[in-house]
């Protein structure tokens, strides 16, 4: 039997699987289950991810017969089990014997039991059951050979990201005075001298509810930080009982891409192993380009481990107003962009398609029809080919350019007022610039403002409206080391506690960036503006900036590389590049088209020395993985015509089984995995894609 490093997924294989229901269904059904799942190349399954009150039907009391006998099932047929503790709906008998653990909203109105969720991410009742549950399920199959990981609850946030109840607002209280101690650090810290909103107790303070005008910002921003503190401090809550128990099985919980209402990056540091629900629009033919930016986040948010796509829908879901079913082909080319971007392996939701409740039009591996739906043909037949990719397991993306993604600048420019343009949003900006990046063909980590090291030759900053003065230094020493850095607009402009930076924005990143922001000047709906061409661009086209714009003055030392055209900017620095130490960093005032973006980010990418497309692309996707030795390129072709890509040499495909010598052709949603010997270099410099091939 393999042996498995502590808090490691135990499986030896790339995982291929998906959440499994089976108290939806008979145990003669079971049967089946278990008998097609093998057929399909099935090692691993969720389990029991909603079935608390089937387990405890009765407070205090256990029922795990069925669970037993299920788990014993799937283990005598090779099948392991991502484990829940269940905990993610709480039973109706402990809402009612306990009503206030059930949430309310912005307005106070309490929701009612009758969809999942329903509790209180602050209720101590529900966590001391939940706890409970947790203990018992640990001691019941700690020891049991299926058990491969702790699924601990199901994607915090969901559906009740934040709660206005009362428990909650005791909540929030006490985790201000943590954060400020003194009435007076928090009247300071929140700027209350404006519009007389001083408090001389904690007891007066509130969650930010429904109110007579704009809220205070920082009681808004805290709110934020604190809603997800409450759910994480439940995460950590259930962690500790498993680590006390079990301390050698890894946990997860499984979460939701990039998801506002949670600080990802504190949430992975307290587990094991970061899973992922990815669910691009099948409706939307680029969705594949910002998927690419939420796997880059999976893989970073722990330094760049592998990951695990733990949910995605084999084709359509049940939740969008137009669900739209995913083409042939489609399915098994998103499973692969996942493994591409560092997943080991390649999960759904759900097993079997359900015969009743909301997700019964939700497509499922075994679909309605059976061993005959297209979606059981298509998912066994992938179980097979992920098969060859048994080597790719436990290998790194390979990246040399990275985004920042920062939740405080997330939450604070996001607030539903008191903005220069309520815009500017920090999620399409920050799409944008990975787009840009993507079409140009680099594959894009993600990094906090902060511990930044020499790995990346560009670090891209689309909007980091909140800075402190260690992210600052940060920054700034990475630049000071060669690094290139190009920073976006309305960034620097504010502190931790929402105050303007004494002077003005970029506040810590004046010297930096070589930049002092006078006015922001956001555009109206509708219009554009235009900026001078970049230099060494063709002299007939202008960039161009629509949403926002700033005026803005270089320091003496700076490079002007382009200047607004019209309008009151006219003539004014509209992006501007400042040499500092041994690298570079750039400052774009204005929020540019995707074009635009793109021939910006060409430049910034050859002035760092790094490679372009010579035509830029979104819908060939090159990303390499590697053990240093041996690399494994995947080519994805998500368009709609057949691309031709040059291969590095000594290639050898893995899916086609066949070596591959100059070029490869991949047909529309087509995949191509390619071993070669470890070239670090070869993603861009060696592999090209024909212009004829790359539009539709
Ligand atoms: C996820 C959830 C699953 C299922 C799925 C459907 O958000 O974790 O339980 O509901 O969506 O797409």
């Amino acid at each position: 039997m393999t042996t498995f490093p502590p808090r490691t997924l135990r499986l030896d294989a790339l995982a291929y699987g998906g959440d499994y229901n089976p108290d939806q269904w008979s145990e003669e059904t079971w049967k089946e289950d278990v008998r097609l799942m093998q057929q399909a190349g099935v090692n691993l399954v969720s389990l029991p991810v909603f079935s608390w009150p089937l387990i405890e039907k009765t407070p205090g009391t256990y029922e795990f017969g069925w669970l037993d006998r299920v788990i014993d099932l799937l283990w005598a047929h090779g099948i392991k089990i991502d484990l829940a503790t269940a905990t993610a709906t709480p039973p109706a008998w402990l809402v009612r014997q306990h009503p206030d653990v059930l949430p309310h909203n912005a307005d106070g109105t309490r929701l009612e039991f009758g969809s999942r969720q329903a509790y209180c991410p602050s209720s101590l009742t529900f966590r001391e059951h939940a706890l409970r549950l947790t203990e018992a399920m640990a001691n019941r199959y700690g020891d049991h050979p299926a058990l491969a990981l702790w699924h601990i609850s199901n994607e915090y946030g969901d559906h009740v990201p934040r709660c206005w109840c009362p428990i909650s607002a005791e909540h929030f209280r006490r985790w201000l005075e943590r954060r400020y101690g003194t009435i007076d650090a928090l009247n300071t810290a929140w700027g209350t001298s404006c519009w007389g909103q001083n408090y001389t107790d904690y007891s007066q303070i509130e969650p930010p509810r429904t109110s007579m005008g704009p809220i205070n910002p920082t009681q808004q921003l805290d709110f934020e930080r604190f809603s997800s503190d409450a759910l994480l401090e439940l995460f950590q809550a259930e962690i500790d009982v498993l680590r006390r128990v079990t301390p050698d099985i890894a946990v997860t919980t499984n979460f939701m891409s990039l998801f506002k209402e949670l600080n990802y990056w504190d949430f992975a540091a307290a587990e094991d192993l970061v899973t992922d629900d990815a669910y691009p629009d099948p409706a939307d033919p680029y969705a594949h380009v910002p998927a690419a930016l939420n796997y880059g986040l999976m893989r970073s948010l722990k330094g760049g481990q592998p990951w695990l796509l733990l949910e995605q829908a084999p084709s359509a879901v049940s939740w969008r107003d137009v669900n739209v079913p995913k083409a042939p082909g489609r399915m098994r080319l998103d499973s692969l962009q996942a493994i591409a971007h560092g997943s080991d392996g390649a999960m759904f939701f759900q097993w079997r398609q359900a015969k009743f409740g909301p997700e019964k039009y939700h497509s499922a591996m075994l679909g309605h029809r059976g061993e005959n739906s297209r979606s059981y043909q298509e998912t066994s037949a992938l179980g097979a080919e992920i098969k060859k990719l048994g080597a790719i397991r436990g290998t790194r993306v390979t990246a040399r350019t990275a985004v920042v993604v920062d939740w405080d600048s997330w939450w604070g420019s996001a607030a539903p007022d008191s903005l220069p343009s309520q815009r500017l949003d920090w999620l399409a900006q920050t799409r944008a610039w990975h787009g840009a990046l993507y079409a140009l063909g680099h594959t894009v980590d993600v990094v906090k403002a902060a511990d930044l090291t020499a790995a990346y030759d560009l670090i891209v900053v689309p909007n980091l409206y909140i800075v402190d003065d260690d992210q600052a230094q940060s920054l700034t020493t990475f630049v000071e080391n060669g690094g290139h850095l190009i920073v976006g607009p309305f960034s620097a402009v504010v502190d931790p506690t929402e105050k303007v930076h004494t002077g003005g924005a970029p506040g810590p990143l004046r010297n930096l960036l070589g930049v002092e922001v006078d006015e922001w000047w956001p555009v109206p709906d509708g219009q554009e503006r235009t900026i001078t061409p970049l230099p060494g661009a063709d002299k007939s086209t202008p960039l161009t900036a629509t949403i926002w714009t700033e005026w803005i003055d270089p320091t003496a030392d700076a490079d002007v590389i382009a200047r607004y055209e019209g309008g009151v900017l006219a003539g004014r620095a509209a992006i501007v590049r400042n040499h500092h130490g041994n690298g570079a960093a750039w400052y774009v005032s204005a929020a540019l088209t995707d074009d635009s973006l793109e021939e910006l980010l060409r430049l910034v990418l050859e002035e760092a020395g790094l490679p372009t497309r010579p035509t830029s692309n979104r819908r060939v996707e090159i990303v390499t993985r590697t053990d240093g030795t041996t690399d494994y390129t995947f080519v994805l072709n998500h368009g709609t015509t057949a691309a031709t890509v040059s291969v590095p040499t000594g290639a050898h495909d893995l899916l086609a089984g066949t070596d591959v010598t100059e070029h490869i052709e991949v047909p529309s949603l087509g995949a191509a995995v390619l071993r070669h010997p470890a070239r670090y270099d070869q993603d861009l410099l060696t592999v090209t894609i024909p212009s004829k091939n790359i539009e539709v």
